[in-house]
């Protein structure tokens, strides 16, 4: 492991408190904000300016007045905060950071899809490249797709890319006319239906609540589904003493911090004897190099202003909606 971080240019020899030290340091002198994800691990989490999930992520990079934003999250996410603030040095500590989500809607595929529905209004999932932001005309986030898709006229016909269990939780909600590009994350994807219900037998006050990404069987069964936010919302405001949270590992963290009494037990996975459900993407962020990447201004997202200005639209239009409909 050392010698691959050393490969590429990660290795430091600095314990986690003068990581930190630094860090501080850097963020100072270079008027830098660092934006986590709560998919990120605890002591990033804990350094961060700000933590939260995509849509308000993406709300703060659109009003910060920082010089520098470092992403501790993935590609997709600092791509957006370049596009919504140009001017702006957006750095991502590991360009390896990825998501097999928005792998899994390649541009040409895409674009050859859409021509097959036209007359449609494409509506695209945060987590895509900016190129296939550029073929969208509205951009949503878990937390705010139900009611985007609510707020159009009902007759409106509807392109939804590209997680097809978010698209199908949608459509069986709102009955609306949607065709679904068939993607999804391999995190959410991969939950144990049978472990889960093993769980629920051993903690029967627990409650499943689960983010709409997972598939439809885990929806099912599920007390509450909603984005990584709505989910610590829900915790935060509900009586239960017990949750079996159903989505990537990280956000544990702020439950458990919000309310320290409660039990929050990971949903795990089928293909590992591993009991919490961690993306491999998010969790090749670090402190070593968030400190690097404020160190060394690494690795800048850098765009075609062309095809920022095009997928700007959509997203612009995604924070004007989510604005009116009061979703934060
Ligand atoms: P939210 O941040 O919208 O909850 O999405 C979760 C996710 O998978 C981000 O990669
Ligand atoms: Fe992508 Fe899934 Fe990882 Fe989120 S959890 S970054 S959707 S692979």
């Amino acid at each position: 492991m050392i010698d691959v971080l050393k490969e590429r240019g990660f290795e430091v020899n600095l314990t986690n408190d003068e990581l930190i030290h630094e860090i501080n340091k850097l963020r100072k002198e270079c008027n830098a904000i660092i934006l986590a994800h709560f998919y990120q691990e605890s002591e990033i989490q804990d350094i961060a300016d700000f933590v939260g999930d995509s849509l308000q992520l993406s709300q703060q990079a659109a009003k910060t007045d920082a010089d520098v934003i470092v992403f501790a999250g993935v590609h997709f996410m600092a791509e957006t905060a370049k596009i919504l603030s140009p001017s702006k040095t957006v750095l991502i500590p590991d360009l390896e950071a990825g998501c097999s989500l928005a792998d899994s809607c390649k541009y040409a595929d895409f674009e050859a899809f859409l021509k097959n529905y036209p007359g449609h209004t494409v509506i695209s999932y945060v987590n895509t490249t900016a190129e296939i932001k550029a073929l969208t005309d509205i951009i949503c986030t878990s937390s705010n797709a139900l009611e985007i898709v609510k707020s159009l006229p009902e007759n409106e016909k509807i392109v939804f890319a590209p997680d097809r269990n978010l698209g199908n939780y949608i459509k069986t909600v709102t009955g609306r006319d949607m065709v679904i590009w068939d993607g999804a994350c391999h995190v959410h994807q991969r939950f144990s239906l049978e472990k889960i219900v093993e769980l629920k037998k051993e903690n029967p006050a627990a409650k499943i609540i689960a983010h709409p990404e997972c598939d439809k069987t885990i929806l099912l069964i599920a007390d509450f589904v909603g984005s990584t936010a709505a989910m610590l919302k829900f915790t935060q405001g509900d009586n239960a003493s017990a949750y079996i949270v159903c989505t990537e590992s990280g956000i544990l963290h702020q439950m458990r911090k919000s309310h320290p009494e409660k039990n929050f037990i990971p949903a795990p996975p089928n293909d590992s004897t591993c009991a919490c459900n961690d993306c491999q993407f998010m969790k090749l962020i670090t402190l070593k190099k968030i400190y690097l990447s404020l160190k060394n201004n690494t690795f800048e997202i850098t765009m075609d202003e062309n095809l920022r200005a095009k997928a700007e639209k959509p997203i612009r239009r995604m924070l004007e909606m989510s604005e009116k409909l009061g979703i934060k």
